[in-house]
């Protein structure tokens, strides 16, 4: 796709019911995303998502999806501690789902693994720049690669994951001038999230691009819709029809 300059349209998911959704609406690319720990399970974090957790997400993501790519988002310390660790749960993840990849934060220090995983057949996304699982050593979710020292390590680090093997990269909150210029030097696609329009691709968090987790606001999110409120709404008409009995009515109900 990047090579016929057609841009790549990804987003997250977490279950079958939104698979069928996205994969009908033509979603290129489902990533079951170690977010879900933060949307779904109401964690501050994504550190605390596990091997289970991403595996049960991904196998029932995977049921939903006809079409699209499934890539499944390995949760910390499942790749970090050594190749052959990383080998082993990805390899699972890989066996257990039936999903088409999986997605790994970190750069030229994560290069060697990237490579061994390839190595074995594993298909393999890298994430640089605002990297969730390494929130407290980067001080907060906030824009990377600002001063031309980190710019040019985020440089390095997306040749030395290209050089590896990994098959796209995405690239989180950075500012657009770098995405470009990064995506500009790789033969493989860059897929942006807070990091402008010259990706070669796009990824939102589900519910955040449909307002349905209405408590997270950020410049780079746009809103397509406004689920939460829709939500409110039904519940509250639903709620006021059953204590005044309204709800269900004759065309609800079994004569006999
Ligand atoms: O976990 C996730 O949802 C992600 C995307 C934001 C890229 O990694």
């Amino acid at each position: 796709m990047k090579e016929r300059g057609e841009r790549i349209v990804v987003l997250t998911c977490y279950d079958a019911l939104f698979a069928r959704l996205l994969d009908a609406a033509g979603v290129d690319l489902l990533l079951v995303g170690d977010s879900v720990n933060q949307v779904l399970a109401g964690a501050e974090t994504t550190l605390s998502a596990t091997l289970e957790q991403m595996i049960y997400h991904t196998k029932i993501v995977r049921r939903g999806a006809v079409r699209a790519m499934v890539v499944c988002d390995m949760p910390f310390l499942t790749y970090q501690v050594s190749a052959h660790e990383a080998i082993r749960n990805c390899g699972r993840v890989m066996q257990e789902t039936d999903c088409h990849g999986v997605k790994l934060e970190g750069g030229a220090a994560m290069a060697e693994t990237v490579r061994a995983l390839v190595d074995v057949g594993i298909p393999v996304m890298g994430h640089l720049g605002l990297t969730p699982q390494s929130v407290h050593a980067l001080g907060g979710y906030r824009v990377q690669g600002r001063d031309e020292k980190t710019a040019e390590r985020l440089r390095a680090d997306a040749k030395a994951l290209e050089q590896a093997g990994a098959f796209a990269i995405v690239l989180e909150l950075i500012p657009a001038p770098l995405a470009s210029q990064i995506t500009k030097s790789l033969t493989i696609p860059t897929i942006g999230i807070g990091a402008g329009p010259a990706c070669d691709g796009q990824v939102l968090v589900l519910p955040d691009m449909l307002g349905l987790n209405d408590r997270f606001n950020a410049k780079f999110v746009k809103r397509y819709a406004a689920l939460a409120e829709d939500v409110r709404e039904a519940v509250k008409l639903y709620a006021a029809e059953v204590r005044e009995g309204r709800y269900p009515g004759p065309e609800h109900s079994f004569p006999k």
